[in-house]
């Protein structure tokens, strides 16, 4: 029977099609599928009997083994407490963004913490990489360095070093002389990551790839490799904030949802160990539209600040502008408003806002964006030591949220005096603050704003 010898492939996702067509049904994204040759011509009969692999029960005897710590609390705590060893983790983000910079200066603090570290740059020359170690002040730092794309040339070299940590920079642009497909193309980006996961599990060699995430098709994003890793981690910011946020998506080491938050300086990336303050720091004091959401970001409370702008619009449809939010939660949000609340935004735009370039994807956060936005609205501002959290239901009721005595700590630990939180929440311990709780939509509107 004839076989069709060519798959299609998605080159943000991976997921194969049978057939091209305009949009990924698995991840959504459109014009991002290519056709792709096969990587190999397929399982052939199997001509003669395997072995059988040994096969053990589930309780060892083996201890785990000790992470390493780098020192920088920030990685150290997204990694799950260190670096774990023989684990290969991903570390994905938008061109730019400072992955490099951040990897190297991982690298060398891995190397002070006793590692044996390399760091081999696909993308840039050995040379470049040096004066980037000069500006952050890394230049004597235990690293050893290769600029180098070919995986079999770089494979070699890390069984003779055998190293404690690798960091490949960037995966797309390794290539393996055994597949006949550009760098950067999914069978390319997928083999190459196979070879060294495999390698970093059979050597007990810890790997870090770097992998831009690409917003055209033609070279594959960070996705398609982020089920062969143990972590994935994204560097996260918008451009024209200093601030950068490392995340953990995926870890079978540690807490997923974990954040780090670091500051871009002229001097590389510095750690912000409390960034609440950071977030709230240019806060002006009552003002309407703005709300603070006492939030949890993996195992750490996280107060941002929550802006909102309503303005009349000269548009037919009305503009909904969100920065750090869900589109879809903000539609949510309004028309719960209009449906159970009677506030109607038909002819008004709304902007929404996450002071501080921080992504905010809690349900937590619907209440302090209904308050920003209601607040916008009315002209009415929100006593300024205030926070706010819970999960409004397409009800309008207010569904309590997992936390809630850590978030009222960090709000109160910032100054913060009072709280409104949903019916039901588990308050637990004397937190200092005073904490009012609501059933619903339509009580919160009617405490804050008035009737409407
Ligand atoms: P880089 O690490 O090269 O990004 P990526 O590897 O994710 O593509 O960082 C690039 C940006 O970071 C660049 O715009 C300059 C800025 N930067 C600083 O602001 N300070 C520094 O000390 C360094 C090294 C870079
Ligand atoms: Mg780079």
């Amino acid at each position: 029977m004839a076989k069709s010898t060519t798959s299609f492939t998605c080159t943000a996702c991976g997921a194969s099609h049978s057939k091209w067509s305009g949009r990924c049904e698995a991840c959504g994204a459109w014009n991002t599928i290519i056709e792709e040759a096969p990587l190999s011509a397929g399982p052939k009969a199997l001509g003669s009997k395997g072995r059988t692999i040994p096969l053990s029960d589930l309780s060892t005897e083996e201890a785990a083994p000790p992470r390493v710590a780098s020192g920088i609390a920030e990685l150290d705590r997204v990694l799950g407490g260190g670096l774990v060893p023989a684990s290969a983790i991903l570390v994905g983000g938008d061109p730019g963004i400072g992955k490099s910079t951040l990897l190297l200066q991982a690298t060398a603090a891995f190397a002070k913490a006793g590692l044996t570290t390399l760091y081999i740059s696909g993308e840039e020359a050995a040379a470049q990489v040096r004066m980037r170690a000069l500006r952050l002040g890394l230049s004597d730092a235990r690293v050893q360095l290769g600029a180098e794309t070919s995986l079999r040339d770089i494979l070699t070299t890390l069984d003779a070093v055998r190293p404690g940590l690798v960091v490949i920079d960037s995966i797309q642009t390794m290539w393996l002389d055994t597949i006949e497909a550009a760098p950067g193309s999914v069978s390319q980006v997928r083999a190459a990551a196979h070879e060294l996961v495999t390698f970093a599990k059979k050597r007990g060699v810890s790997v870090i790839l770097v992998g831009h995430v690409t917003k055209e098709g033609q070279i594959a994003g960070p996705r398609v490799v982020e089920h062969m890793v143990d972590t994935v981690l994204y560097f996260e910011g918008e451009r024209g904030h200093q601030f950068r946020i490392l995340r953990a998506v995926k870890n079978r080491f540690g807490p997923a949802d974990e954040i780090g938050v670091f500051e871009m300086t002229g001097a590389g990336l510095t750690e912000v160990a409390n960034p609440s303050a950071l977030f709230l720091s240019d806060r002006e004091k009552a003002t309407p539209g703005s709300a603070v959401f006492a939030g949890i970001e993996g195992t750490r409370p996280v107060l941002t600040e929550i802006q909102a702008l309503v303005a009349p619009s000269t548009l037919g449809t009305p503009r909904r502008t969100v920065v750090g939010i869900d589109g879809g939660r903000l539609s949510t949000i309004l028309a719960v408003l209009e449906a159970r609340c009677g506030i109607t935004f038909a002819g008004l735009d709304v902007f929404l806002n996450v002071a501080g370039g921080l992504r905010v994807s809690e349900p937590a956060a619907d209440l302090a964006i209904a308050g920003a936005i209601l607040s916008a609205r009315e002209d009415v501002a929100i006593p300024p030591d205030m926070v706010l959290f819970g999960e409004i239901s397409l009800s309008g009721a207010l569904r309590p949220v997992g936390q809630t005595e850590n978030r009222l700590k960090e709000a109160s630990k910032l100054g913060f005096s009072q709280a409104i939180a949903p019916d039901r929440s588990k308050i637990g311990a004397e937190t200092g603050m005073r904490v009012r709780q609501m059933p619903d939509l339509t009580a919160f509107v009617g405490e804050m704003f008035g009737a409407g």
